[in-house]
């Protein structure tokens, strides 16, 4: 029933058969992509321990010690997991520390006792386990690696959930996956801000059923006031697609462009999502082009903060033909205006304009 599997430089036994929660252990190889890119950017924080607290068949802490150097501990609260975690470390002759915790009680153990990386690939939502993490990674230059797959509610089809999890309001426009994965990040730092303590992310991304953060830690009250001030609200008219960011003292009364009703969502994350010298470092720590891709993709938009806009959502709401994206960027800029893709949308601009067809 198990099946000899290799990812990157690391071979491993795992289930065979389809990625659902009745697998005896929890494997989906869909998710290689997301460890490709994890390795290189651990690669790029250069080595020391890391937790892998919901580790399943070890896979994510094994790769972190076979291919980027980190000494590893690996938990899972699963009896069949921990099994299969022994086999897979005896397997690749490595020394790790195995543990069989629930990830909260598994994550106080580290309080004193600061680790370099910390790894969270829940089903669900890493928001569960969010605060132990912050007890337990170093305050200066920390790395969290945070799985969210609860895109229904960051995306506004279950607001209710997104409100109760994450205390703010998702909206169903058209690019609202970027606004999930800008809560998502405004969430994390107001939950870290009354340690002192900074999250900052340095490479964040939605891939289908997926959301992936990678934050980077920065101690002091100085720079935990500086990322509260990336935390704002977004308006939007469902009319005209235009939309804004805005501190709620500064909401506006009706749309800039249209004058109709501005609908709301957040509090989210204002800022850019990504570290664009850590992009160009992926692009050096990795051979995989779609890991390549991304980065360099990623790197583009953090040009422009403001969601992007669906060529093909904006052509309906104005009722014409849907213009060429490659046509449509170039008068953006001939317009002395900002225009990049984005890999949240293959038909997205991300632009400083107003709605511009
Ligand atoms: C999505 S899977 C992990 C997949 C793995 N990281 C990978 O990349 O293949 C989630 C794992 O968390 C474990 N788990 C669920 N709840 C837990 C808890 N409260 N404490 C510890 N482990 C838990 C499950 O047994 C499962 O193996
Ligand atoms: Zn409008």
């Amino acid at each position: 029933m198990m099946e000899l599997f290799k990812e990157g430089g690391t071979e491993f036994y795992a289930p065979e058969g389809e990625a659902t929660k009745k697998l005896p252990v929890f494997y989906n190889p869909a998710m290689e992509f997301d460890r490709d890119l994890s390795v290189a950017i651990l690669r790029a924080f250069g080595g020391g321990r890391c937790l892998d607290v919901l580790a399943g068949t070890g896979i994510r802490g094994l790769r972190a010690a076979k291919e980027a150097g980190y000494d590893i501990v690996l938990n899972d609260c699963s009896p069949e997991a921990v099994k299969l975690i022994k086999k897979n470390v005896a397997r690749n002759k490595i020394s790790a520390e195995i543990r069989q915790q629930d990830a909260n009680l598994f994550l106080r153990t580290f309080k004193c006792d600061k680790v370099d990386a910390i790894d969270i690939d829940p089903f669900g939502s890493f928001i569960v386990a969010y605060d132990s993490a912050l007890r337990a990674i170093k305050r200066r230059g920390g790395l969290l690696l945070l799985t969210a797959t609860d895109t229904a509610p960051l995306c506004g089809v279950s607001v209710k959930t997104c409100q109760r999890r994450y205390d703010a309001r998702p909206i169903r426009t058209s690019y609202a996956k970027e606004v999930g994965l800008r809560i998502l990040i405004g969430a994390c730092a107001r939950m870290t801000a009354k340690y002192d303590l900074s999250v900052w992310p340095v490479f964040s991304y939605n891939h289908r059923h997926y959301f992936r953060l990678f934050l980077k830690t920065e101690n002091g009250i100085t720079k935990a006031n500086e990322m509260l001030g990336n935390i704002s609200y977004l308006q939007h008219c469902f009319s005209c697609d235009w939309r804004g960011y805005a501190k709620t003292d500064w909401f506006k009364e009706k749309c800039p462009e249209c004058g109709g009703r501005l609908d709301w969502a957040g509090p989210l994350w204002a800022g850019g999502f990504a570290d664009v010298d850590l992009c160009k470092e992926i692009l050096e720590k990795t051979d995989e082009r779609n890991v390549k891709k991304l980065a360099s993709m990623v790197a583009s938009e953090q040009e422009v903060t403001l969601p992007f806009y669906d060529l093909h959502h904006l052509s309906e709401l104005k009722k014409i033909p849907s213009p060429r994206k490659a046509d449509t960027m170039g008068r953006i800029r001939d317009g002395g205006k900002k225009a990049t893709e984005t890999h949240l949308c293959r038909t997205g601009i991300r632009t400083d304009s107003t709605p511009f067809l």
